[in-house]
């Protein structure tokens, strides 16, 4: 597949960044078909985050929810879990046994954005999901807290 897609694929770069099992994935493929491996690049997440530049509330209600504990339910998994106030999202449905996308946990690479159908997060993010897309109720998983009861396009 590679070759008929890019057939002069062993001339080009290649740049791949996603979750670890990705990037393996396609780190295999040039490898086996004799693509000059120099010329491959990763982008990786496994660094220490600079502390968080902007918190964004979405939307901010003033009420402090710590030690609070919340239902957040998954529509396309099909599944409700709990989650207090001081748990993201993606921690909350990783340990429920949820596998959901998602790559930095650092709120910098956008892999774990999804949609917010009800209810409202505490977001501090790094700089992973634009203004715009917040105004459209997207938010990032790994890096939000519920602040009450949330129904997530997840
Ligand atoms: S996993 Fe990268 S922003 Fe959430």
């Amino acid at each position: 597949m590679l070759r008929q897609i890019a057939p002069d694929f062993r001339q080009r770069e290649i740049f791949t960044c996603g979750p670890a099992g990705y990037m393996a994935a396609v780190r295999h493929m040039p490898a086996t078909a004799g693509f000059a491996m120099d010329r491959h690049h990763e982008e990786s997440f496994t660094f220490d985050a600079p502390p968080a530049a902007e918190a964004v509330a979405v939307p901010d209600t003033g009420d402090t929810a710590e030690g609070r504990v919340f239902t957040v339910e998954f529509t396309r998994s099909r599944r409700t879990l709990t989650c207090d106030a001081d748990t993201t999202l993606l921690a909350a449905a990783t340990r429920a046994g949820l596998s959901l996308p998602a790559s930095c946990a650092q709120g910098m690479c956008g892999t774990c954005r999804t949609t917010l159908l009800a209810g409202s997060v505490d977001m501090r993010h790094n700089g992973g999901i634009r203004p715009r897309e917040i105004a459209r109720n997207k938010i990032l998983l790994c890096c939000s807290r519920p602040r009450e009861n949330l129904v997530v396009e997840a």
